[in-house]
């Protein structure tokens, strides 16, 4: 088992490399509108006078003509989370969240120097391309200066499945492992699994409206998350999985199985709970849905990052906190108040259990998950016949990026006992 947990290779992504300078710009009052807010027009080039900015400090403007590739743009979501005006001094925070072979993902961030305010947050997904527009390599200094490097054995796929682009981390080859995210996270949060389950084909789409996929207005149930899975898993010819949900992921997992249980070899429960929302769990969602329209992702994050860690992971492992806190503040609102919605409306799931005998089954839990403490695992476990639990010692609600190690061992051992 050891060998199967050893390859863990450098991340790909890293939310605030060092090396990358922030870059300060001022709003000038042509760049509003007749109400004095900096126009949309305007945003886009803002970001993009950051990224050049950015690049003037380190490789050079011209670190894209002489290697002779042209990043051209694919792809642009952006996130208002609130106004800007004349004078204003806004800091773009940039990371490189994916680097492929040929194409690129930026994530920036806007806030407000004054008074910390989130302005706005964007991901441009380029590709370089030579003067004919055919795809080339993205030039090595690039990837060097914002401190990345190709994923080697992995690559982010973009695939249109269900009606909805997805974005999906596939690696390795073997019996295929799916792993979905919680709310309002992303892929990465399986990072260290992605990079360690070497032996399997792990794949790791970013739901719909979160992380990198598209973020439609409407058509968000766990019903919708489910057939998205099932037509990204018919997508790459992964006929039967081990499917290994986290949270609102669990939500998505249980409803799988209910609609899909024949391809699936196994389950992962991983700080989850069966039953559907009480009546005052609904009424918070919808407070978290007005919070999430009215204030943004950044409002949004900063009330759930307290109830995520451990008691001591603010001080014990303050990165990881960080990290997660860029992922939730990336997250589209679109695709929030969409969670929001689908789980605020989910199926209660406690009648399914009984029905999972003969699947087998792993329950996982932080032993000091404050949102679904171990005595609701526990109650998942009891449920599926056959079912056994593990407690993660030292974890809040994310195993995963909290205790990676401890995490991605239980998994290796499920995995391997499967016949
Ligand atoms: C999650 O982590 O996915 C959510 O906190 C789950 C929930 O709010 O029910």
């Amino acid at each position: 088992m050891d060998g199967m947990i050893g390859e863990y290779t450098t991340p790909t992504r890293d939310p605030r490399p060092v090396t990358i300078p922030d870059i300060d710009l001022t709003v000038y009052p042509d760049e509003c509108d007749a109400f004095g807010h900096l126009n949309q027009a305007s945003f886009l080039s803002l970001f993009e006078r950051a990224r050049w900015e950015m690049l003037a400090r380190g490789p050079g403007m011209d670190v894209f003509t002489r290697a002779g590739a042209w990043p051209a743009v694919r792809k642009t979501v952006v996130d208002y989370h609130a106004a800007a005006f004349p004078g204003d001094v806004l800091r773009f925070t940039q990371a490189l969240v994916h680097h492929g072979r040929t194409s690129f993902t930026m994530r920036q961030t806007a806030r407000r120097v004054k008074d910390d305010t989130l302005i706005s947050t964007a991901e441009f997904v380029f590709v370089c391309i030579d003067r004919e527009g055919r795809p080339v390599a993205v030039p090595p200094d690039v990837g060097r200066f914002m401190n990345a490097r190709p994923s080697s054995s992995g690559e982010t796929l973009r695939l249109t499945v269900n009606g909805v682009n997805l974005a999906v981390e596939v690696r390795g080859e073997g019996p295929a492992v799916l792993f979905v995210h919680g709310y309002p996270l992303d892929r990465t949060l399986w990072q260290h699994q992605l990079g360690a389950l070497t032996g399997f084909r792990r794949i790791a789409p970013d739901l719909r409206g979160l992380g990198l996929s598209d973020a439609p207005d409407l058509g968000y149930s766990m019903a919708t998350y489910a057939d998205d899975l099932a037509a990204l898993l018919d997508a790459l010819h992964a006929d039967k999985v081990v499917l290994c949900g986290l949270s609102m992921g669990g939500y998505v997992a249980l409803e799988f199985a209910r609609r899909y249980r024949s391809r699936l070899r196994g389950l992962v429960l991983m700080d989850t709970v069966a039953e559907a929302d009480s009546a005052d769990g609904r009424k918070g969602r919808e407070a978290a849905m007005q919070v999430a329209r009215e204030k943004g992702a950044g409002t949004i994050a900063a009330q759930m990052l307290p109830k995520l860690f451990a008691a001591d992971a603010a001080t014990t492992m303050p990165q990881v906190v960080e990290r997660v806190r860029v992922m939730m503040e990336g997250a589209p609102v679109k695709g929030i108040v969409g969670a929001l919605s689908a789980m605020r409306d989910r199926t209660d799931s406690l009648p399914l259990l009984g029905d999972l005998a003969g699947l087998p089954t792993l329950v996982v839990v932080g032993e000091q998950d404050q949102l679904t403490p171990p005595a609701r695992a526990r109650t998942i476990a009891d449920g599926i016949p056959g079912a056994t639990l593990s407690i993660i010692p030292g974890s809040g609600h994310l195993p995963p990026v909290e205790q990676p190690l401890a995490t991605t061992r239980v998994l290796a051992e499920f995995l391997q006992s499967l016949p």
